[in-house]
């Protein structure tokens, strides 16, 4: 970083932002496989949070790459500036007081542990969208597994590329086994305890 910048105060601090909408701000990391229901949940989530008057905002892998990422692609190094951005970008959500959803593969641990460690402890909850690969492959709603396997997509999460599963998270949703509806309510819950809000 360069020695000649300097961080500015400023005089409308985040706490004074969250005292505006009610609660604080956090930061919800959905990470899974391809086709595992990350952006659906997700989704699904914003809306329930926006009727309980909740700020938030959804950060979404496949549409940040239109624009702000739209010169990485999937190689490991893309993939780890990808998190760095997402990270950075989820970082000035959070400060605004905004409950921030990240729905992103992010298949490597070293890479979502880079973004926890941006965050205090209360602010980051990682959600493991949990679905097998033949499940996702089943599913394959963009037709990109099929790609993967004829070898027309490289590098292809899942198939010729690895997905390391979270270790400690602090959710996991296992989608192969339980509805949309179920998993919403189970995150709500955990959420519900951590924003204090009925
Ligand atoms: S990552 O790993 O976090 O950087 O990926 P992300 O930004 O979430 O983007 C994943 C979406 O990109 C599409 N796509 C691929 N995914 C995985 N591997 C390869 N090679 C690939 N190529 C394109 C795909 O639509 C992913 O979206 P989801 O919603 O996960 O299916």
């Amino acid at each position: 970083m360069n020695k000649n910048i300097k961080w500015h105060q400023t005089a409308v601090t985040k706490h004074d932002r969250e005292l505006l909408k009610n609660h604080k701000g956090l930061i919800l990391w959905f990470t899974g496989l391809s086709g595992s229901g990350k952006s659906t949940i997700a989704n699904a989530l914003e809306k329930k949070l926006y009727e309980k008057k909740i700020h938030t905002y959804l950060l979404d892998g496949d549409n940040i790459r239109y624009g702000i990422n739209n010169n990485l692609g999937f190689s490991l190094e893309d993939r780890k500036e990808n998190i760095r951005r997402l990270t950075e970008i989820g970082k000035l959500f959070v400060d605004a007081g905004i409950v921030v959803c990240v729905a992103s593969i992010s298949p490597f641990k070293d890479d979502r542990d880079a973004a926890r460690n941006k965050f205090k402890d209360e602010q980051f909850i990682e959600i493991y969208v949990k679905c097998s690969i033949e499940e996702c492959e089943k599913r394959d709603p963009k037709g990109l597994y099929k790609k993967a396997r004829t070898g027309e997509i490289k590098e292809f999460t899942g198939v010729s590329q690895q997905y390391e599963e979270p270790v400690n998270p602090e959710i996991i949703v296992d989608t192969t086994n339980q509805s949309l509806e179920n998993s919403v309510e189970q995150i709500m819950l955990f959420i519900q305890k951590r924003l204090h809000f009925r």
